[in-house]
């Protein structure tokens, strides 16, 4: 006997939302995550921009905030994005305007307490999208800077602290964030509405939805003083219970800038994380040293030591993934022959030549860490097309 392969027609394909993996929730034990019982490592770009947007003047009429160049991503764009992902070998997406999305007119909470429904509009479709094509998300819930997408100082200055980070990332009023009853009820607020929220795509609540496996303190978190860790144990444990409270399956993120170890024996975190600019081998193992449940992302110009920060996490069994900054496709529908770009230098477009031997390097890392093994991923990258408009989303 050898094996058998059945071929045999189909009279009904099953609906998209039958149970399924995509309902399986990941889980951590110790310092590994697993998938339905294998190991998961979670590898992917950011992709900030999902839910907002800062980079594409939308066609006259559509809702745009002149301001903050602030602009929905239109569905083909979240939809090409999760195609490339696909190609590239990643399993997840970490995006921060899927929950960073505060203090201007187009934002899910434009002033305290106010709800804009439009904006989940984009947020959903990014994760019934995810959903279809087998992709997790991890999503921070706010920011410790003042960009177009909002952060830490709105929930400051809704509840009468005048700051902003032009005039006050060391004011010592900041840490207010983490340690005034008023400010940290509005955060809970808004991580409430966030959570509870229905997907009309697939009637799942971000609680419910396996999709999103990891909810994140915030991006970048500091005090007063930058990347001193300062972000008090009591507010992460307060934040991670809730988290917890509204999605017992979530896994929680501690999103303090940096690894502090004060921070270690938090119950409610399962993943530490830290980000590297530049990459530094060195610092990687400092913090492996430091934590079980490392968490990096990496971004480098320079390809010879992105080869050797690949292989230092291939070979780290307590790292669970990495997610490199960033990635951006294209102009779809309305301009397939333009890349949308990021004016930091370190935007990824998947199709665009000149970033080809990036983006081999990338994928030959993602499907070793996704798929358990050491044989080098084939040359070939596959074909991503650029998307036509889609039918329009029927009325909510
Ligand atoms: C908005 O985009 C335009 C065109 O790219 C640019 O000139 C302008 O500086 C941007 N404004 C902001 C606030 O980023
Ligand atoms: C906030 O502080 C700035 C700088 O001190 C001041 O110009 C502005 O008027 C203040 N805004 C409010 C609403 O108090
Ligand atoms: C969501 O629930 C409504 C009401 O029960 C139903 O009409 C709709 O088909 C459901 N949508 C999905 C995607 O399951
Ligand atoms: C780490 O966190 C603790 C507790 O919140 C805080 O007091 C300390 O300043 C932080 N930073 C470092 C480097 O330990």
């Amino acid at each position: 006997m050898k094996s058998l392969l059945v071929l045999a027609a189909l009279s009904s394909l099953p609906g998209v939302l039958t149970q399924g993996i995509r309902d399986v929730p990941v889980t951590r034990s110790g310092s590994v995550l697993y998938l339905d019982g294998s190991p998961w490592r979670a590898v992917g770009p950011n992709v900030y921009w999902l839910g907002l947007d800062e980079n594409v003047i939308p066609p006259a009429g559509e809702p745009f905030y002149a301001p903050l160049n602030a602009s929905y991503p239109t569905r083909e764009r979240i939809t090409e994005i999760m195609a490339v992902v696909k190609a590239m070998g990643g399993t997840m997406i970490r995006s921060h305007t899927l929950g960073v999305s505060t203090g201007n007119p187009l934002s899910l909470m434009p002033t305290g307490g106010k709800v804009n429904e439009a904006a989940f509009d984009a947020i959903d479709w990014a994760v019934y999208q995810a959903r279809m094509y087998g992709l997790r998300l991890m999503v921070p819930l706010t920011d410790n800077f003042d960009y177009y997408h909002g952060g830490k100082y709105d929930f400051l200055r809704w509840n009468g602290f005048n700051l902003s980070r032009a005039r006050d990332e060391r004011n010592p009023a900041v840490q207010n964030f983490y340690t005034n009853s008023d400010v940290v009820a509005a955060f809970k607020e808004y991580i409430q509405i966030l959570l509870t929220h229905v997907n009309p795509w697939t009637n799942l609540t971000y609680a419910e939805d396996p999709t999103i496996f990891a909810y994140e303190t915030g991006n970048e978190l500091c005090g007063p003083v930058w990347k001193d860790q300062n972000v008090p144990v009591e507010w992460i444990q307060e934040i991670g219970r809730l988290v917890k409270k509204l999605g017992p399956q979530k896994l929680f993120v501690d999103g303090t800038y940096g690894v502090n170890r004060s921070h270690l024996a938090i119950d409610e975190v399962d993943i530490y994380s830290n980000h590297y600019y530049p990459i530094s081998i060195n610092v990687l193992r400092q913090d492996l040293a430091l934590g079980e449940y490392g968490w990096n992302r990496a971004s480098s110009t320079a390809d010879d030591d992105l080869a050797s920060w690949f292989r230092e996490i291939e070979k780290s069994p307590a790292i669970i993934g990495d997610a490199f900054w960033s990635l951006f496709g294209r102009d779809a529908p309305n301009a397939c022959n333009r890349f949308v770009d990021h004016a930091d230098g370190l935007t990824m477009q998947y199709g665009n030549p000149a970033h080809e031997t990036r983006i081999q390097l990338v994928r030959q890392h993602f499907v070793k860490m996704s798929q358990g093994t050491t044989i080098a991923a084939d040359a070939a990258l596959p074909a991503v097309p650029c998307l036509a408009a889609l039918a329009p989303a029927p009325e909510s």
